[in-house]
């Protein structure tokens, strides 16, 4: 992981208590809204791969897609979208993950990726890893090369950046909370 950049972790603010009782919530509001966070976040993130051949970005709905949008933008690369079950209008394929309570589902389009194109999995946060170790079954169900996955934030007392590194994806995150 690359050293902590003191700006981007102070534009992001923390909510105790949210959405239930003893989550500290990671707010990433206040730093898409100060505009120079935000580019040093998207240039930090890109970093790596500045030069690197990434044909498509994957973000995860829905805090995913704004900074994958920018990430794409960046890398002059596509931008997929892993949306939450039944919101994408054509043939889909699927996945069901667990949550803390209970399964969720993302799916992405059948025809979003063609097979040995190299993808930048892209979210705002990896807490358990279970939404981004679904996204990257779905990628490679697809054909596709996940070439990396990368997050502003880790939640590493969580143990989803093990995981993502236990599947062979590298990894790189901008900020820890314990
Ligand atoms: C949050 C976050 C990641 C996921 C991480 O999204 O943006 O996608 O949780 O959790 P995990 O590593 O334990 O799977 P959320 O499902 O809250 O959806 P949202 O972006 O629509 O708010
Ligand atoms: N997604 C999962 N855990 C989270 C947290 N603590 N803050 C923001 N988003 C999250």
């Amino acid at each position: 992981m690359s050293p902590v950049p003191f700006d981007i972790a102070a534009a992001i603010r923390t909510i105790p208590d949210h959405p239930s009782p003893g989550i500290l919530f990671r707010d990433i509001t206040t730093l898409l809204g100060d505009a120079r966070a935000f580019r040093r976040t998207v240039d930090e993130l890109v970093q790596p791969w500045a030069g690197a051949k990434i044909d498509k970005v994957a973000g995860i709905e829905a805090r995913g897609f704004i900074v994958g949008g920018a990430v794409a933008h960046q890398l002059s690369a596509g931008f997929v979208p892993i949306r939450k079950k039944g919101k994408l209008p054509w043939k889909t394929v699927s996945t069901t993950y667990a949550l803390e309570y209970g399964t969720d589902q993302i799916e992405m389009h059948i025809d979003a990726i063609a097979p040995g194109e190299r993808v930048l999995l892209v979210d705002d946060l990896i807490a358990t890893g279970g939404t981004a170790e679904a996204a990257v079954k779905l990628l490679r169900e697809m054909g596709a090369v996940v070439e990396a996955a990368c997050f502003i934030i880790d939640l590493p007392a969580l143990g989803g950046a093990d995981k993502l590194r236990a599947l062979g994806v590298p990894i790189r995150t901008l900020v820890s909370f314990e």
